[in-house]
């Protein structure tokens, strides 16, 4: 059907065209949590030397809990909005307290700092789990892709309106996967201006493109 086309379009192109990002060669769950915090309002490059440094002096999720509030902050000083350190090295000691960590994103949406979108990158990466992620990049697509002409009122009606859709699309057999080809196509391809149609992989799929007017998507009201 449909939608196994676009996933098969998706994914055979972020397998061979995705770039080699520290936290996908052998990924873990605390690799994907400390990732995806660091990657919450900041972009890859930025991210890139901090994830390392941190990698290096705190490899695990018992080394974050017994680090120190101080030596946590430290390794974080540059990156900005540093509530997502803090809530990183509680949730750190939360998931250290426990038998097992949790696998839905009902269950990761109770910890510190973590929101609906963090919530399905976590569980969709480390855990197979079936949730879409949902933010500006993917509403982006999605808007593209169906010619949606809404205006919305914020980001955040957006991301609601286009869920279900983005859940519907969502590969069932390799979720992780198909979400970070979704951001990596945002980030790479299906950008703000100027989008590079003429190399995306599910431009078939795409009413804008077929129009010949992607930038005019998404509409949102002037702030
Ligand atoms: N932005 C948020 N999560 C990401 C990921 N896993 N890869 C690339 N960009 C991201």
């Amino acid at each position: 059907d449909r939608h196994a086309e676009f996933q098969s379009a998706l994914l055979g192109w972020y397998r061979a065209h995705q770039r080699r990002l520290p936290w996908r060669t052998e990924p873990s769950l605390y690799k994907t949590v400390v990732s995806e915090f660091m990657l919450q309002q900041t972009q890859v490059k930025t991210v890139l030397p901090y994830y390392d440094r941190w990698l290096a002096v705190l490899p695990n999720f018992a080394a974050l809990a017994g680090a120190s509030e101080a030596q946590v902050l430290k390794l974080w000083e540059g990156l900005g909005y540093y509530s997502r350190a803090r809530n990183l090295h509680q949730l750190s000691q939360a998931i250290h307290a426990l038998p097992k960590p949790p696998r839905t994103p009902e269950a990761w949406r109770e910890l510190p700092g973590v929101g609906p979108y963090t919530a399905a990158a976590i569980t969709s990466i480390a855990f197979g789990a079936p949730a879409a992620c949902v933010d500006g990049n993917v509403v982006r697509i999605l808007a593209r892709l169906t010619a949606n002409r809404t205006l919305f009122r914020d980001s955040a009606s957006a991301a609601k309106t286009f869920t279900p859709l983005a859940q519907a699309l969502l590969s069932p057999s390799a979720p992780g996967d198909h979400n970070q080809a979704m951001m990596e196509l945002g980030a790479t391809v299906c950008v703000r201006q100027n989008p590079l149609c003429l190399t995306c992989p599910v431009r078939p799929f795409c009413a804008a493109a077929r129009a010949g007017d992607p930038e005019s998507y998404p509409r949102l009201a002037p702030k």
